[in-house]
């Protein structure tokens, strides 16, 4: 590892899950053009994420990070990117009310299209066909020819990634997310929801609190924070011919900054040390994140961090525990005590969606009980061992799916193929998105009154 590291280094190294394009010259070419093309982020605006989640890292703030499972090219809509982004600006509204800690706002947009598949084959009625990889990669429908991966969908995932980051900035910066609109975030459907008192009652004590400081002088007119957000995108970075293109030096510092998203994070299947991705993400400078299975052992999760992080820098590393509901006590503790013993300086997050997802009536799905039974084991474990639970990294949409079961507005088994939608993993609808916010909202107000009862 001590090698030299440039973008392209990741190529000697043994590699997984990556697609069998039939044209190597296309791949190139594809490439060549994509390495010609402005970045979509600024490395700045990557720094900016790094400061702010080293705050997290120190207790200071929580992350909130989600989005689809999967973008898709058919699924391209303003009212969608509209949708999820209201969604998300409410749980951020409840979660910062709660635990009275700025909250980081990451989604899973902007270049989230390339999948990890647990078998390069699927199988349909007796035929089999190569799996679906991701809109950057290949077709979703049950085809041979829609499966073939083909480059030039690595053009087009570029260009919607430019068109929905574009259309966030103007909502996050151009007088959406106005904390003075508070109430006007309520979607359609979550208006009637068991969610929505409680909703409507967080925003009437926010209101009155800027109704305060509006009389003192302090309003959204005069001070950017009420009136504007950060908002940061973040992608599993899989596909690294896609990341090694948009890998660019920021003139400012001579450092390499992937502009394919703020930032990015290894799957849990290709977290290998002595693999390409690894070997990509050490030369990168933007903050990452690492998902955290049950195979990952405590002294597996301290080499990886030497090479991620050798500096300890905090901010650099998200740790992105998805163990299951049942086995948060069994893997996180030991990794949450390797990691003190070390004094690295990390990010904890909780996915609550990977480890819990099982198939019923036919469709993949994940029992929203589950969810939120493995984010409280998460919350338990930090509280036990005096660590900070820094995050949550969920698969939600603004849209009202029935693709996760359970919620206070019940989905049923039988519902699930009402409206399926998801390209890849069974997503959190509006109305359970907000549920589990309220939860973590409660978690950390506990996390926040025994810090204050320690110090007392
Ligand atoms: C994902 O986040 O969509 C994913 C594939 O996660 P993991 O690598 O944790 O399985
Ligand atoms: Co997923």
């Amino acid at each position: 590892m001590a090698e030299k590291w440039t973008p392209s280094s990741w190529r000697s190294k043994p590699i997984l899950q990556v697609p069998a394009y039939p044209d190597q010259q296309a791949v190139a070419d594809v490439e060549a053009r994509l390495a010609s093309y402005p970045p979509l982020v600024f490395a700045g605006e990557a720094r900016n994420l790094k400061a702010h989640l080293a705050e997290v890292a120190e207790g200071r703030g929580f992350l909130l990070q989600g989005g689809d499972c999967a973008e898709s090219f058919a699924e391209h809509h303003a009212d969608h990117i509209r949708d999820f982004f209201r969604v998300f600006l409410q749980m951020a509204v409840v979660l910062t009310y709660g635990s009275k800690l700025p909250v980081v706002k990451v989604g899973r947009i902007a270049g989230q299209f390339a999948k990890p598949r647990s078998s390069d084959f699927e199988m349909k009625d007796g035929v089999e066909l190569p799996s679906y990889r991701g809109d950057i990669i290949n077709g979703i429908d049950f085809t041979e020819e829609s499966r073939i991966p083909d480059p030039k969908r690595q053009a087009m995932a570029y260009r919607q990634s430019a068109a929905t980051l574009n259309l966030i900035r103007a909502f996050a910066q151009g007088g959406f997310a106005n904390l003075d609109h508070v109430h006007q975030w309520m979607l359609g459907f979550v208006k009637d929801s068991p969610q929505s008192h409680r909703y409507q009652e967080t925003a009437d004590r926010i209101s009155e609190a800027l109704a305060f400081m509006r009389a003192c002088g302090v309003g959204a007119d005069t001070t950017q924070q009420l009136r504007q957000t950060d908002f940061f995108t973040s992608h599993e970075a899989l596909l690294l011919g896609y990341e090694e293109a948009l890998t660019r030096v920021d003139s400012t510092t001579g450092d390499y900054y992937a502009t394919s998203g703020h930032m990015l994070w290894i799957g849990d299947r290709t977290r290998q040390p002595d693999h390409a991705h690894l070997e990509f993400f050490r030369g990168v400078k933007n903050p990452i994140g690492l998902k955290c299975g049950p195979s990952l052992t405590p002294d597996g999760l301290l080499e990886l961090i030497d090479i991620l992080n050798p500096e300890n820098e905090p901010g650099r590393l998200t740790l992105i525990a998805r163990f299951g509901a049942d086995k948060v006590f069994d893997h996180l503790p030991a990794l949450v005590r390797a990691v003190e013993r070390e004094g690295r300086k990390v990010v904890w997050s909780c996915d609550p969606m990977h480890g819990n997802t099982i198939t019923s009536n036919g469709y993949k799905t994940r029992p929203f009980d589950r969810v939120l039974k493995e984010v409280e084991s998460f919350f338990a474990v930090h509280r036990a061992e005096g660590t900070h639970a820094g995050g949550v990294h969920v698969e939600m949409t603004g849209r009202n799916v029935t693709e996760c079961t359970g919620g206070a507005r019940e989905v049923s088994p039988e519902d699930l193929g009402n409206r399926y939608h998801t390209h890849c993993d069974p997503r959190l609808n509006a109305d359970q998105a907000l549920e589990l916010a309220f939860l973590i909202s409660e978690n950390l107000r506990r996390e926040s009154d025994d810090r204050v009862s320690q110090v007392a």
